[in-house]
């Protein structure tokens, strides 16, 4: 009886998928494409959850008694745990759809490649999330950093502008895809930026102070204005898969455009009148 001396020459993502419960039986049946776009589904999802709690508790802000009250009820190793844990849904969808945008428009067809890619960068921003949290101290002025991730966010879009800006798509699905350029670099970097300091990160004065400087309200706003429209876009695609009955989906999406209006009108307040 020999030794079993095989190397297992699968790709580590695919080792990991067909490890998960629940998950393997459709990496194997249905392919890993199959569970990654579920995956970035289902994440978009998450993170839009995300988005409407955290507008409607910074709008809290307007009554900063209230803001705190609330913060100090959050401020529990577990809702510490929760915020770090929602990281990976945030660098998961944010690095699928790099590698999406790859695919669609650079002609990068080496998904075992960018698949590796995604672990790695995804698995080093947690750590350093993590690392942050953990130390809990560190400082850096809000305008440095406003203005770094600014310009990156500006290079990333201008680049895939260029691109895309001329093809044949229609104007809306473009916008999608310039405004998951311009999050690409501000949201992952605002979760590390608010994390830097966690304590100083729930405290209304700190978080008014910042919000007034002009540079920053101009910040707040594109990122407030693309995420709303990259969230919208992605929900109205995911109505349109599911709901067939034409009434049903037309109502959907009236509903949601007017649900939107009203988060657009909590974040404009919050960029511009509370400070
Ligand atoms: C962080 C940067 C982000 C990038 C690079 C990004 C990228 C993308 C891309 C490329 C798609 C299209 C997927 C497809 O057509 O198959 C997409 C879909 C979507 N995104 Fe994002 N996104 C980001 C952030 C967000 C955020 C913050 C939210 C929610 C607040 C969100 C919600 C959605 C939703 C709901 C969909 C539709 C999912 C589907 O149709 O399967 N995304 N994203």
């Amino acid at each position: 009886m020999g030794l079993n001396t095989e190397k297992n020459t699968e790709p580590f993502h695919l080792q990991v998928l067909n490890a998960l419960p629940g998950v393997s039986y459709y990496a194997r049946t249905r392919g890993p494409s199959f569970v990654t776009a579920w995956a970035h589904r289902i994440s978009g999802l998450i993170l839009v959850g995300y988005l409407l709690f955290h507008l409607l508790t910074l709008s809290l802000l307007a009554q900063p008694e209230q803001f705190e009250a609330k913060m100090s009820i959050l401020d529990t190793p577990f809702f510490a745990l929760l915020e770090f844990l929602l990281a990976i849904p945030l660098i998961f969808h944010a690095l699928n759809g790099v590698r999406l945008m790859l695919y669609e428009h650079f002609t990068e067809r080496d998904n075992v490649f960018m698949l590796h890619w995604l672990g790695s960068l995804g698995f080093l921003y947690i750590l350093l999330l993590g690392l942050f949290m953990w130390m809990g101290s560190q400082t850096v002025s809000a305008l440095f950093f406003g203005m770094s991730v600014l310009a990156a966010s500006l290079l990333t879009t201008g680049f895939l502008f260029q691109k895309i800006w001329w093809t044949t798509k229609d104007v809306w699905w473009k916008l999608q895809r310039l405004t998951a350029a311009f999050l690409l670099i501000v949201l992952p970097g605002h979760m590390l930026f608010m994390h830097l300091n966690y304590a100083l990160g729930h405290q209304a004065g700190i978080i008014i102070s910042r919000m007034g400087l002009p540079f920053m309200q101009c910040l707040y706003l594109l990122t407030v204005v693309s995420v709303l429209y990259h969230a919208v876009y992605g929900l109205i695609s995911v109505i349109q898969d599911y709901v067939e009955k034409r009434l049903l989906r037309f109502g959907l999406i009236i509903g949601l455009l007017l649900f939107t209006i009203y988060f657009l009108f909590l974040g404009l307040r919050l960029t511009f009148f509370i400070a």
